[in-house]
């Protein structure tokens, strides 16, 4: 089993580059199943995900080669299978998302249910919802969830919360419905409009993608045409070294990044005391004095997201005064606390909010990451934290960060994998 361990008291400085963004590649490749030709999708970064997905994609009968770094291409072949194994799809929710591709490109689908996990509860009821609405049958039996359609009808959907792989599974479904589908209270992340620019490269028609409105005309067919797509830089990573340079009081300049992506964060880090500076795709966090507390709402995007949540968390342990995080995207991510608790903070949660009084250190110590963004709180503190931290559950941080030892030494941490 590997650890990380970590001397902690450096102070981060130079700079970072953003590799590509995990919750847009992963959807990419998904939807690569629907490629007529080939495609080449770049700026691929290669983290444990990614190469489950390339698994997933391998089982139900596509050709995947690295060309080179960061560089994927996918070839699906003629007959795709309609079911992948049971294995790959426990190990990646996301494997949920080849559900509306294949819909729409051989009529059926059969995966295992997946169920809940260590963020909280995790339904799939409204991409299957939204299947059903398109003319779907869908049956939900013995652990599996199958769907089957001849033929597909554009209809409006109205979504109950915005969700993210809800929102992309039902507009992969939509693309050779016949008629529009228009998709209401959809998620309006950044990663869902690089999912409508990758389909209409191959010929959809979608239009909406980044508003809560999406609508989707039916094409017959797709274009048979070579694709090659680089994707936006991951804004979670990006967050995550913005509030890593923030925590050990760093000067620490990204590089590849889009900063409006970024802003729900770097206007709270503003109103804590960090500065930062963007000049087109660099953002500069100077942080050189204590951070003064502040309360957060994590939301659907455009509003602080929960995949930075804990990393918040982390940074707010050591300002002045207390602040408030409320969690309203998952209902369990703050199983993390007590480690974090474990160093030194001094942390309570109240129903879906977590109450943090500053501190004036924290300590290190082992400590085990229970997901990948928990994961990414831990590194923090153990960045700042007096003496050594061992963090244990690596193998979940791999599944979303590149090159994390990597690059976090290169700015001058101590941090190595054993
Ligand atoms: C995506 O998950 C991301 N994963 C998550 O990233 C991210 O935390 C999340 O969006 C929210 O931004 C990928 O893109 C692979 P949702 P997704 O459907 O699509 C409820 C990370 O660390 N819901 O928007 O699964 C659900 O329970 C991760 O990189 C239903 O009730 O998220 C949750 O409370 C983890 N029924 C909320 O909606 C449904 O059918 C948001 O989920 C679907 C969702």
């Amino acid at each position: 089993m590997e650890q990380l361990h970590i001397v902690g008291g450096h102070r981060l400085s130079g700079k970072v580059r953003i590799s590509g963004a995990k919750n847009a590649v992963l959807k990419l490749m998904a939807a690569a199943l629907l490629v007529e030709n080939e495609c080449i999708i770049r700026n691929v970064p290669l983290i444990k995900d990614v190469l489950t997905m390339i698994e997933v994609l391998r089982s139900l009968g596509a050709e995947i080669t690295w060309e080179d770094e960061a560089v994927l291409r996918i070839k699906p072949k003629k007959d795709l299978n309609y079911t992948a194994p049971d294995e790959l799809v426990r190990e990646m929710r996301a494997s949920v998302q080849v559900m509306g591709p294949l819909l729409t490109k051989i009529g059926k689908v059969k995966l295992f249910q997946p169920g809940g996990c260590v963020i909280g509860q995790r339904p799939i009821d409204l991409h299957l919802k939204g299947f059903q609405a398109l003319g779907a049958e869908v049956v939900e039996e013995h652990g599996y969830v199958y769907a089957d359609a001849r033929k597909l009808k554009g209809v409006d959907i109205h979504l109950d919360f915005p969700s993210v792989g809800a929102t992309e599974n039902i507009m992969a479904a939509a693309i050779l419905a016949e008629g529009t589908t228009v998709i209401k209270n959809a998620a309006k992340e950044p990663e869902i409009i690089e999912e409508q620019n990758f389909y209409n490269r191959l010929g959809a028609r979608i239009r909406g993608a980044g508003t809560d409105t999406i609508r989707i005309e039916g094409v017959p067919k797709l274009r048979s045409v070579p694709v090659d797509y680089t994707v936006i830089p991951d804004r979670i990573e990006a967050g995550t070294y913005i509030l890593a340079a923030a925590i050990t009081g760093g000067d620490v300049t990204l590089v590849d990044v889009i900063p409006e992506h970024c802003e729900a964060l770097t206007s709270k880090l503003k109103e804590a005391g960090v500065q930062i500076t963007t000049d087109g795709d660099m953002i500069r966090v100077v942080s050189n004095t204590r951070l003064k507390a502040i309360d957060t709402t994590v939301l659907p995007y455009p509003g602080f997201p929960t995949d930075l949540q804990p990393q918040m968390t982390a940074v707010m342990t050591l300002a002045d005064g207390t602040s408030l995080i409320t969690e309203n995207v998952f209902g369990g991510r703050f199983r993390y606390v007590d480690e974090l608790v474990r160093m030194g903070a001094n942390i309570r949660v109240e129903g879906r909010s977590a109450i943090i009084k500053g501190v004036n250190r924290l300590t290190g110590a082992v400590v085990l990451a229970p997901d990948l963004r928990a994961g990414a709180a831990l590194v923090l503190a153990g960045l700042v934290a007096e003496g050594n931290t061992v963090i244990e559950g690596v193998h979940y941080i791999d599944r979303g960060y590149e090159r994390l030892e990597e690059k976090l030494t290169a700015l001058g941490a101590e941090i190595t994998r054993i």
